[in-house]
């Protein structure tokens, strides 16, 4: 049947490099070593971290309607914004390549670590293979401001430029997410269980904010959602998500004033700052390869996963409650963060 969520949905471009819904698997080695089935709470995982393309990862849902949006204006290149260690650069440089598209990469250095691993491999090894030609800032820079210089100096020479701001998390952006809350309602059908909570990491706010909306559209309400903020503390990131949401709303035809208690986020796990290893983060990156032999980074789901195994090990959640966290990828910036994991085993 299709709802209302799918038909606002519809009425939007897709380029899609999804290729089909990502899976869920119950994370039993992890029940197990936190006691959960005696508490009889569920863990589940959604694998957003495999994907066909590029290494995988959440940036691939918001760029599926970027890239419908460039693909109908005839856009050739493509430029974007992020840190030196941007799973969204990445990202984007491979559905470029895949399209052909040239693409332009501004990386600032917003984290204060400039070891060789972090300054040459990971995220910024694999831009420079999927072809993308890169400008560095130093911290501080004004990135938007140096892809829009850019663009109007290829407009010039007659390319057809697109600027996606900084982690494609626009109203346009989240839609991917909304679509995802779409697609985690139809995996409860087939696998029959209901979730009672969805648990991300939250930068940019676009995945919390296209997962809230959807949910809102289905009826099932935008506090079904969880973010643990990684990036701006946890005031600025609730303001930040609102407001998203609310824009994401608009852009679907629904033009709700969501009261500020339903965007559920925790800033507890943030630590010193963006980009900044935390001891939970690195036990969670820890816990979650021994347990089930799946990959979390060092940025983003690892201070996610380090949340909700605070979450989980405080009691927060009652019998009968099933926990979906969704893996956002990310995984090549723990090739990025050598140092702090070999000191850590
Ligand atoms: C691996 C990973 N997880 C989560 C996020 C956070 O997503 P958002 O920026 O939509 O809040 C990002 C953003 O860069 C990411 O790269």
């Amino acid at each position: 049947m299709q709802t209302r969520l799918d038909k606002a949905l519809a009425a939007f471009p897709r380029a899609d490099v999804l290729q089909g819904a990502t899976r869920i698997q119950r994370a039993e080695r992890l029940e197990q070593e936190l006691g959960l089935r005696e508490q009889g709470v569920g863990l589940y995982l959604k694998r957003d971290d495999h994907m066909h393309i590029g290494g995988g990862g959440n940036k691939l849902r918001k760029l599926e309607f970027h890239l419908g949006a460039a693909l109908k204006n005839g856009v050739d290149t493509l430029i974007t914004v992020g840190g030196i260690q941007s799973n969204h650069a990445r990202l984007t440089a491979a559905v470029c390549a895949r399209l052909g598209m040239a693409c332009e990469l501004i990386l600032t250095r917003s984290v204060p670590k400039a070891d060789t691993d972090y300054e040459l491999n990971g995220n910024v090894l694999l831009d420079q293979l999927f072809g993308a030609r890169i400008q560095v800032l130093a911290k501080g820079g004004d990135s938007l401001a140096a892809a829009e210089h850019r663009a109007n100096e290829l407009r010039a020479a007659g390319r057809n430029v697109m600027v996606i701001p900084t982690g494609g998390s626009t109203p346009l952006g989240s839609l991917g997410y909304a679509r995802c809350a779409a697609e985690i309602a139809q995996q409860e059908i087939e696998l029959g269980v209901h979730f009672s909570e969805v648990v991300i990491p939250n930068g940019s706010a676009g995945t919390h904010a296209g997962l809230a909306a959807g949910f809102e559209l289905l009826g099932r309400g935008a506090s079904t959602v969880k973010s643990w903020s990684v990036l701006a503390d946890q005031q600025t990131s609730a303001s930040r998500t609102r407001q998203l949401t609310q824009e994401a709303l608009a852009l679907l035809g629904h033009a709700a004033t969501l009261a500020p208690q339903v965007i559920h986020i925790d800033g507890s796990q943030l630590g010193e700052g963006y980009g900044l290893p935390t001891p939970a983060m690195i036990e969670a990156v820890h816990l979650m390869a021994r347990c089930e032999g799946l990959l979390v980074d060092p940025v983003y789901s690892g201070k996610a996963f380090a949340g909700l195994l605070a979450d989980l090990r405080q009691g927060r959640y009652r019998a009968g409650d099933n926990v979906l966290f969704v893996m956002t990828g990310g995984t090549p910036g723990l090739y990025a963060y050598r140092d702090t994991f070999s000191q850590s085993l």
